[in-house]
This record gives C-alpha cells, structure tokens and sequence, in this order.
C-alpha cells in the first residue's frame, strides 16, 4: 500500500545486470502494491556524462523499451521521461539552497566519478540534490535501488528532513529497498558488469551480438579433463542467474567432475539467456521500431506526473515564502 518510484538514467542501453538488478525487481515491487508506482527515465542525470544529443535520445528510447519489455504496466504505473517534468528542476534548486556544501564534495559516487574525469561539471556535484527532488517530488515511500544508491538514499531523507524541520512536515521521508538478493553481475571481463566497463550482456538485443560476447567472456587456462571450481568462474556465475536451478546444479555437478570445458559452458549460458529473455527480446524489438508509441506512452505519463508533480510545488512555494496563499488564490 506504498508508493514506490525508481529511476533509470538513460546513459545506455540496459545490460542483463540493469535488467536483473534493477528493472526486473523494482516492476515486482510496483505491482506488488495497490497504488500506481513512478517509475522515469532519468535523462537529465544521463546529461552528467552523455553530450550527443542523438546518442541520448537514442538512449531514452532504448531503456524505455526495456522498461515494457520487461513487463511495466503503463497504464497501472505512472511511466515517463523525466525531463518531460520541468518541475523537478525547479524543486532541485528549492533543495539545493538546502544542501551543505560538503555532504556533497564528501559523496563517495561524487569523488569516485570525478576523480576519473578530467572536467568537473557543476551538475555532477548536484547530482544527488536533482535525485532527491526526483523522489520527494511526488511524496515517495519506497525507492527500489541498488546498494551503490544508498548514500544518495541518505541525502535525500537528510535534505527532506532538513526542510521539514525549517519549514513544516511537509514531505514523506522515503525507504530505500536494497535489492540485497541480487548479487553484482560480472562482466564478461569478470568486473561488474557496467555500460562504463563495456563489458556488457544484452538479452535483449541482437542473437548474433549476444553468442560472439558470449564467447569472450574471460575464464581461466584449467585444462579440460580437469575439475573447474564454479564459483569463481564468471560463465557459471551467469549462468546462475539465467538458467533453471536443476540446470544450473548439474552445470555444478559437470564443473567440479572436470571432462567439461568452457566453450561448453558457454554454449549453454548462450542458450539459457536466448531462451530465459525470448519473449522479451521480441517485445523489445517491437517497442523500439514503433517510436511514435513509445512517445505517446512516455507522453501520457508525463501529464499524470506533473498533476502531482504541481501539487508538491505549489504547496513548497508557499512554505518557502515564494507566492502568498491568496495571492496563488489559495484560500487560507
Ligand atoms: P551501469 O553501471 O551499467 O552504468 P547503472 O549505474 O546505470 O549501471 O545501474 C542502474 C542500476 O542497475 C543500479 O542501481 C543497480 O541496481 C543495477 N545494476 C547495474 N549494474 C549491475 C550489475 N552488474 N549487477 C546487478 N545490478 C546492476
Ligand atoms: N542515480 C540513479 C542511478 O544511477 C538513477 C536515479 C535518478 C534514481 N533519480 C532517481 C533512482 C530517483 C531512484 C530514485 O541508478
């Protein structure tokens, strides 16, 4: 009975982990519960790293596609692009007037994405004030998000928190739900799996793609005949989370008996993510061919968003002192 929102930044096209670890779960957790769930695409957070505008508007549509692939109801849930909400932005800056400088510059993401970049935009700084918006903007209970999100979790309750006390009880304090059954993806280089890595699995996208990256994935040089340990062995840690359990013991089984060689191994985590993700990879196809239905569902979400996006708002203005309550024709 709570309401839940999540968000997906649209900074490339979702990878197996995105989908197992964050799209799949935070659809369950949204039609768990009686009232609709927000779920957006972040694309101004994705303007932190991406500046071609062709590549991030192709991105937007590619997680969009994903997103109802992978089952999102949007007629149920409130789906849409975040920057079809202007009102964000303008909650953001209200927040960030709120912000101490250094909970900021001390954000673990922060010093860890800057630290690699030779520019440092002043967005990147903001980044977790323009999430917190994301979230109280439309009084969030639940926020389903990975483990890496949790400090940003915490910025969000301190700044709600913060403006509560100046100004009055005025937002929801949001939950975050860690996804704590998933573990973290490998790539097929064996780091997490991550669009920045390129190391990437697509599901969804082309078989072809999949079999060659498939075939790459790095294992060790234990010969053939003889016994391989699965856990520590990238092909079969995929393999886990793709195939039937009873298939995924016998992989053990054949692993830890030796005689079976990686190239099998990856034959059969090929063909577990081909057959696990078919009716998806065809749903996919479908959706981002038609881009006009993709825009009229994103569009429609919208609408739904900012009627309560503006509810929020008006009610901030007041309690900042920005418009008088009768002059906003407010009755007091
Ligand atoms: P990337 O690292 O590819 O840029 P994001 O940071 O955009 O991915 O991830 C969005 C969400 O997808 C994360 O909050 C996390 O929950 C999930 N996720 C990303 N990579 C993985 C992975 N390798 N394994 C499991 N979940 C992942
Ligand atoms: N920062 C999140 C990520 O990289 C994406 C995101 C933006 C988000 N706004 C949000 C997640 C609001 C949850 C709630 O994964």
């Amino acid at each position: 009975m709570s309401r839940v929102l999540t968000g997906i930044q649209s900074s490339g096209k979702p990878h197996l982990g995105n989908l197992l670890g964050a799209i799949l779960p935070a659809i369950e957790l949204a039609d768990a519960q009686a009232e609709p769930a927000f779920l957006f695409i972040a694309d101004l957070h994705a303007l932190t790293t991406i500046r071609d505008p062709a590549v991030l508007r192709e991105n937007t549509y590619a997680v969009a596609a994903t997103w109802l692939a992978a089952g999102l109801n949007p007629k149920r849930h409130v789906f849409f692009r975040q920057s079809d909400v202007p009102e964000v932005c303008e909650l953001a800056w209200y927040l960030g007037c709120l912000t101490p400088y250094p909970m900021l510059a001390n954000a673990h993401s922060f010093k860890e994405k800057s630290a690699n970049l030779a520019e440092v935009s002043a967005g990147l700084f903001t980044y977790p004030v323009l999430m917190a918006a994301d979230i109280l903007l439309y009084q969030t209970e639940l926020v389903p998000v990975g483990k890496d999100q949790k400090q940003h979790l915490e910025i969000t309750r301190d700044i709600a928190g913060a403006f509560n006390r100046i100004y009055g009880e005025l937002f929801t304090l949001p939950e975050p739900i860690f996804r704590e059954e998933v573990m973290v993806l490998p790539g097929i280089d064996g780091r997490k799996m991550s669009k920045s890595y390129g190391n990437t699995l697509d599901p969804l996208g082309d078989l072809n793609e999949l079999y060659k990256r498939v075939k790459r994935i790095v294992t060790d040089s234990t010969p053939i005949d003889q016994p391989k340990n699965p856990d520590t062995c990238t092909v079969f840690k995929l393999y886990s989370v793709v195939a039937p359990p009873a298939a995924v013991e016998e992989m053990r089984q054949r692993y830890l008996a030796g005689g079976y060689g990686y190239g099998q191994a990856k034959e059969a985590l090929y063909e577990a993510l081909r057959e696990r993700f078919a009716p998806q990879r065809e749903a996919y196809q479908q959706w981002i061919s038609d881009k006009e239905a993709l825009e009229a569902i994103l569009r429609g979400g919208a609408e739904r968003a900012r009627s309560e996006a503006q509810k929020t708002l008006q009610k901030v203005r007041e309690a900042l002192g920005l418009r008088s309550a009768v002059a906003s024709g407010f009755r007091v």
